[in-house]
């Protein structure tokens, strides 16, 4: 661990929509956003639905062009690196995948599994023949604990955790360094999510995986994250080790997040009062002014409604973006 990865400057990424009248109008999805993700570890990363977790997983790895901002992958920057599509990424589409959130939206329902595992192995070119592809296939299909003569069949004939399972062995065949699991279990049900998210940590262990692990409950990502960050309408607003995220919540919005989560001790849970936010999520097409959660915070200053605060250390790797911590 303490070998970066992953690295995030600046990131911006706005949508060009169409509003009233046919104006053009800009969705700022993901708003200046800096963040480093280490070699090996999990980092988490927490926030309402819309807030921009989605937009800025795939934008790390380049599904999503940048509107502006620097990644570098491995000490290589790669938002330089041109056109998403172009083979000069290839080489890094090989070392960075993604899990999607809806495993059966994912995966094309006209494609047999062994095609759909093949397919990622084709693209890399990594099989040398077509018995050593077969091979791949079964052993991957293993990997993620599936029947290896399921290759033939198609992906309505299985399950959605066993359809999320395929994803990850679509993810898995490239030899990926780096994934982002965009909630991976959030469509599956509640019975087979800790299964999933058991055999991803299992995963990650004996390949040596870096993850992004993206979910809208930080209940789900506290136990398996080194570190967690955490959104609001496209901002990084709070950022640090996880236990320490859970217990030493900084910023106003974490506070609230961590005050709906159950606490195991009764006594700290009830000392541990709900807040209750104002108000909902502005839109991102015209964000707030100054601090994007001024409108809801219970602590917002005339500073907070000028002035966008930037994401400061305030004890060893522990982030937050607000100007009260600023004093
Ligand atoms: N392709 C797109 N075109 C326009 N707006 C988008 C697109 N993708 C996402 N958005 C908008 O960007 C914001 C962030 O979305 P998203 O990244 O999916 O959030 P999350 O994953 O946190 O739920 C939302 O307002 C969403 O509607
Ligand atoms: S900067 Fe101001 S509005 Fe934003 S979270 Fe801090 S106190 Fe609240
Ligand atoms: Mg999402």
């Amino acid at each position: 661990m303490g070998e970066k990865l992953v690295e995030v400057d600046n990131l911006r990424k706005y949508f060009q929509v169409k509003g009233r009248g046919g104006r053009k109008q800009y969705v700022q999805a993901v708003e200046n956003v800096s963040l480093f993700i280490n070699k090996g570890e999990t980092l988490g990363l927490v926030g309402e639905s819309g807030c921009g977790k989605t937009t800025l997983g795939r934008t790390i790895i380049r599904l999503y062009e940048p509107t502006s901002g620097r990644i570098t992958y491995g000490g290589e920057v790669i938002s330089d690196v041109e056109n998403h599509i172009s083979v000069n990424m290839l080489p890094y589409r090989r070392k960075m995948q993604i899990i999607f959130q809806d495993p059966s939206a994912s995966l094309d329902p006209r494609m047999t599994v062994g095609e759909i595992i093949g397919e990622a192995l084709d693209i890399h070119k990594l099989c040398a023949s077509k018995q050593d592809r077969t091979d791949r296939i079964r052993e991957l299909l293993d990997k993620v604990g599936l029947n290896t003569e399921h290759s033939n069949r198609f992906p309505h004939e299985f399950s959605g955790g066993q359809q999320q399972r395929i994803g990850i062995a679509r993810a898995l065949a490239v030899d990926p360094e780096f994934i982002v699991c965009d909630e991976p279990i959030s469509a599956l049900d509640v019975s087979i999510q800790s299964q999933v998210v058991n055999m991803l940590e299992d995963l990650q262990e004996e390949l040596g995986l870096t993850y992004l692990f993206i979910a809208h409950d930080i209940s789900v990502v506290r136990h398996i994250s080194n570190r967690i960050g955490v959104m609001y309408l496209g901002c990084l607003v709070e950022l640090s080790e996880s236990y320490e995220l859970c217990n030493n919540p900084i910023h106003p919005y974490t506070k609230t997040l961590m005050s709906a989560v159950p606490l195991p001790d009764p006594i700290k849970s009830r000392a541990n009062k709900r807040i209750l936010l104002e108000g909902d999520v502005p839109s991102p097409i015209n964000p707030p002014s100054g601090c994007r959660f001024h409108t809801r915070c219970p602590y917002a200053s005339e500073r907070c409604r000028q002035e966008m605060p930037a994401l400061k250390e305030y004890s060893p790797g522990h982030y937050a973006a607000c100007h009260m911590l600023e004093g």
